[in-house]
């Protein structure tokens, strides 16, 4: 089929090339001139596992192209998704005006029927006001349908995620949009679940808060089990055995972060508000992310007493391992106070440094080129995202190369045993403290 894509994030991008991977025709559509310029000189401007090989493989194969201009979408594809950024305001509301700016161009130039689907997070009823405007702009009368089409990919396995999918939903109205919809998504041979549009919409906000829940009771559990002696680890096993409420999402941290969780929880209460039915379970679920964090560092100045001019080592800076991606990073919040405490940290990432170094908060902070440069002299090494790289560093040059072996593993990477062992001072996530040999 001949698809296109509006907005060359990690959504829409992701999309048009698992798109073409499948044998679609697939043109992805951008207002940032550079953006398709980078894109159509074969430079990928995110890091994504798969991704640039899954591009290159198609433009190569003339199943996906990349231009600036919406009618050249519209004209060329029988369905246009929409897939741009839905970004927090200031009261916690979601920021629609780039949907509906692309609502009204893709009316503008709107010659014949063509299905029209909202890919990005939206608060519900937004397809009926997306209807509405194309029908206000509609110069030629032309016959269209909106769909409601949300999207479950996390970063870091995006491409993997959007080729197996757990479900496809298609919220949608008309049997000639749901027909045209379920022929796109028939090559992923994965579940269909057909609803309306604003149950569409609210299943993306629903499962994003749920998936923050079960993140966020870990990690309330975790204070229980240090306050008491248990081991997080093993309750999650526990109650993650139970077909009912499964193991995943029930790692405790830092807390969540990233650019999806965060904005869409408070999305998700504000439209609550706005409705009448106001969800305050999210509410906690935030204060205890938030708390998360706090408790933390507080455990990292028990250690150290004071962090004035303590030397401090941070491994990870992305919100998650895989990806460059630093946005509401809990890790990059954690140097930021830590810098206004007066510590000198040092801080490594494998690929989140470039745009770590942009973020002004941190600016006081010394970037090291690998790990074990960054924990040279260091009175504590703090490890905020479980990159595989960290695990798999030689711990005793590590412990070697410290002025003071401390590690505070926020992301519970290493084993607490193994740590004692190696004669580090460790702490850790909800475990049992193992005192050093
Ligand atoms: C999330 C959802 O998982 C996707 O299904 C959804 O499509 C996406 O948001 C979106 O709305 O676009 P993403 O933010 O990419 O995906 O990453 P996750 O893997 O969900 O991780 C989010 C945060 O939760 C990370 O900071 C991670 O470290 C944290 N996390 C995750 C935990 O602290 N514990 C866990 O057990 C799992």
């Amino acid at each position: 089929m001949d698809l296109s894509i509006i907005g060359s994030g990690y959504v829409g991008l992701v999309t048009g090339a698992c798109f073409a991977d499948v044998g679609h025709n697939v043109i992805c559509v951008d207002n940032d001139p550079s953006k398709v310029e980078s894109l159509q000189a074969g430079k990928v401007p995110i890091y994504e596992p798969g991704l640039e090989e899954v591009i290159n493989r198609n433009v190569a194969a003339k199943r996906l192209r990349f231009t600036g201009s919406i009618k050249d979408g519209v004209d060329n594809s029988q369905v246009v998704f929409i897939a741009v950024p839905t970004p927090q305001a200031a009261d916690g509301h979601v920021d629609l005006s780039f949907i509906e700016k692309v609502a009204r161009e893709i009316a503008g130039v709107l010659s014949d029927y063509r299905v029209i689907v909202d890919k990005s997070t939206v608060p519900v009823k937004t397809g009926e006001k997306v209807a509405e405007s194309i029908k206000r702009y509609n110069k030629h009368g032309a016959e269209f349908d909106v769909v409601s089409n949300p999207e479950f990919l996390r970063e870091g396995c995006a491409v993997a995620d959007l080729m197996k999918p757990d479900r496809i939903v298609i919220g949608a109205q008309s049997e000639r949009a749901i027909d045209l919809m379920k022929k796109i998504y028939e090559p992923f041979m994965s579940p269909i679940l057909v609803t309306d549009i604003n149950s569409a919409e609210l299943i993306k906000h629903a499962a994003n808060s749920f998936l923050a829940l079960k993140i966020s009771y870990i990690n309330a559990v975790s204070a229980i089990c240090e306050a008491s002696g248990a081991d997080v680890e093993k309750v999650a096993d526990g109650i993650g055995m139970d077909r009912r409420i499964g193991r995943n999402f029930l790692n405790a941290g830092i807390g969540y972060g990233g650019s999806c969780f965060p904005k869409d929880i408070a999305a998700f209460i504000k439209i609550s508000e706005q409705l009448g039915v106001p969800f305050t379970l999210l509410k906690e679920v935030q204060r205890i992310n938030a708390s998360q964090k706090d408790r933390f560092l507080t455990a990292v100045r028990d250690a150290l007493w004071v962090l004035r001019e303590k030397k401090i080592a941070v491994w990870g800076l992305t919100f998650k391992p895989d990806t460059d991606d630093i946005r509401s990073s809990v890790a990059i919040d954690l140097v930021a106070d830590m810098l206004k405490e007066g510590a000198h940290v040092t801080v490594y990432d494998p690929k989140g440094m470039e745009k770590a170094r942009e973020v002004k908060e941190i600016a006081g902070a010394t970037f090291a080129a690998s790990a074990l440069e960054a924990v040279e002299g260091a009175e504590a090494l703090i490890v905020a995202t479980e990159w595989s790289e960290f695990a798999a560093v030689d711990l005793e040059t590590v412990k070697e190369s410290m002025a003071t072996p401390m590690v505070f593993d926020g992301r519970n990477l290493f084993d607490p045993q193994t740590m004692a062992t190696l004669g580090f001072q460790y702490h850790s996530i909800g475990r049992h403290r193992v005192a050093p040999r």
